[in-house]
């Protein structure tokens, strides 16, 4: 069992961040969090990875003419840290395909929706408006395609009639919370693996569908 290096990349509030500073904390999770970055210097995020002093870096995006501009910056100060993996947690940015190819199978996202379903925005608001009766949550592989890399983990929960938006993302965030440090420690674990092909196998045994994750 080795310990995990992980940069996160947040935007916002950081509550995925929290959890997985929690789970190191509490010793259920072997990984050091190595830098918390941000695009947006107002992200509550930075706050919460300040109080529990880890280091801070932020790159706003609006000081960036371009896309690639902005993705080579952030490319340079993520070689210096040299992350085993780098944990999207609420970071609001497209990805550009060489970044995502200068850190290949070594970038994980966690999407508000039970992939490929609902890709890309507002992903409550659109299950609610086509009638679903459950959604979820994925925690996935990135790659250059928005949300479409191979799946690890997943967890459905159902939708209840009169349900707002808002009942969905607190329901959805409090299994977001569970599953990303489990992730992490599985993968520290070596319980899951992914390989330089970008394939996961889990105890062993070649991945060919998401884990479910019950709570
Ligand atoms: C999460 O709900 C996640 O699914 C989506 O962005 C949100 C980030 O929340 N990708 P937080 O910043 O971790 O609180």
């Amino acid at each position: 069992m080795s310990q995990l290096v992980l940069a996160v990349l947040i935007s916002g509030s950081g509550s995925n961040l929290q959890a997985i500073i929690d789970a190191i904390e509490a010793g259920t999770l072997n990984a050091r969090i190595a830098c918390v970055l941000s695009n947006n210097p107002d992200a509550y995020g930075l706050q919460r990875a300040t109080r529990h002093r880890l280091p801070v870096e932020i790159i706003d995006h609006r000081s960036y003419p371009s896309r690639e501009q902005y993705d080579a910056e952030l490319r340079r100060r993520l070689e210096a840290i040299a992350p085993d993996y780098i944990v999207l947690a609420g970071y609001m940015r497209i990805l550009s395909a060489e970044f995502v190819r200068a850190f290949e199978h070594r970038i994980l996202n966690i999407h508000p929706a039970l992939l490929p379903a609902y890709k890309g925005l507002d992903t409550h608001q659109r299950a609610l408006d086509n009638g679903e009766t459950e959604h979820g949550v994925s925690i996935h592989l990135v790659t250059a395609e928005l949300d479409d890399g191979p799946v690890l983990l997943q967890a459905s929960y159902p939708i209840e009639n009169g349900d707002s938006v808002a009942d969905l993302r607190t329901r959805g965030q409090r299994l977001e919370h569970q599953m990303y440090p489990t992730v992490l420690r599985w993968i520290s674990e070596n319980k899951l693996i992914i390989d330089d092909h970008g394939q996961i196998h889990h105890d062993q045994t070649l991945l060919d569908n998401p884990l479910q994750f019950s709570a």
